[in-house]
């Protein structure tokens, strides 16, 4: 079932978990350490940097096909190493993003409160997902997904978050909608000295409800509110192939564990606000066939607003699960 770009309306029996894909066989994810940077000049893809922070732009490779594992390596090799990879010019349908993306790891299932809820992907679009029409501004889905505008990192309110996301962009709007991702770890090796010794240990309570209340307190039914009760996240992560350290904030960070309320919202927003400065930011603008791949373990991202009356966009995001809870 492998056709082209998915445009318009995605119909839901498409995107129910499967067990193969295209016949491409079960995958075996291995230790983190099997992703080490490949040694000698005998790369497959080839490596551009986007940023001189992170990020970069991997060539050399059509994603949509059956990938042999030496080139897995080398591109979560750079994973590792850039936390953002974008693969352009990729023709990409559903089932052919789901086993690309099922080379980094084991799938999550969105959240019901998605309109791809349940399913492998988490849309991101204007459209409805049933008749491809353009969804009116004042809409509760337009709405929840103004959440997205916020600073984050996805499913941190899940008690063992993301590893990472896949982002394909199947239709984009010829101005606006830019992503924008910051770099927790860039921003880690720039605190004082006395801000590392003070977050070193501490956890912070995520959660969907904090998040999605940033927008409006009603734009989770109490059915969705009950699928996601708050979950504690480690404030200082560090990446297990290479040692790097990164801070895990955003916006599903409600508060700090054992600290008063306020006092921990406090760290948490001057934190978030380090984070994003200019300097730690790189913002992609879209092209149809980009897919992009970033580190949820060590990245912020947010969306930029479009004029969702006029343009149309549709964006498909597969969620990579990560190895474990951050805090034991
Ligand atoms: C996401 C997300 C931002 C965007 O898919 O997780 O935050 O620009 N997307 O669509
Ligand atoms: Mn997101």
């Amino acid at each position: 079932m492998c056709g082209r770009l998915t445009s318009g309306a995605v119909r839901r029996h498409d995107l129910k978990p499967k067990g193969e894909y295209c016949g491409f066989p079960a995958r075996s994810y291995g230790h983190p350490e099997r992703w080490l940077p490949p040694t000698g000049d005998s790369m497959a893809i080839s490596v551009k940097p986007l940023h001189p922070l992170f990020g970069a732009e991997i060539g050399q490779v059509e994603i949509g096909l059956p990938l042999d594992d030496s080139t897995v390596v080398e591109i979560r090799a750079a994973f590792e190493e850039y936390s953002l990879l974008l693969f352009r010019d990729q023709e990409l349908d559903d089932d052919k993003q789901i086993a690309f993306s099922e080379r980094f790891g084991p799938l999550e299932t969105t959240v019901k409160a998605n309109p791809a809820g349940g399913t492998y992907f988490a849309r991101q679009s204007n459209l409805d997902i049933d008749t491809g029409a353009v969804i009116p501004p004042e809409d509760r889905r337009i709405i929840y997904q103004k959440a997205n505008m916020f600073w984050h990192t996805d499913s941190s309110f899940k008690r063992v978050p993301a590893l990472c996301s896949l982002l394909s962009a199947r239709l984009v709007p010829p101005e606006g909608g830019d992503t924008e991702f910051a770099t927790m770890r860039a921003t880690y090796a720039e605190l004082p000295e006395a801000t590392k010794r003070r977050i070193e240990g501490l956890v912070a309570e995520h959660s969907l409800v904090h998040s999605r209340s940033l927008v409006d307190p009603r734009v989770l039914t109490e059915e969705q509110k009950a699928e996601l009760p708050p979950v504690p996240q480690t404030l200082v992560r560090t990446n297990p192939v290479n040692g790097r350290k990164s801070i895990y904030v955003g916006a599903h960070a409600s508060h700090i564990v054992g600290w008063p309320v306020e006092q921990g919202r406090a760290l948490l927003r001057e934190l978030t606000e380090f984070a994003t400065q200019q300097k730690f930011v790189y913002r992609h603008v879209w092209r149809a066939g980009d897919l992009v791949v970033w580190d949820n373990r060590c990245l912020l991202h947010r969306a930029t607003p479009f004029d969702t009356v006029r343009y149309k966009r549709l964006m498909q995001r597969t969620t990579v699960a990560g190895d474990g809870p951050t805090v034991p």
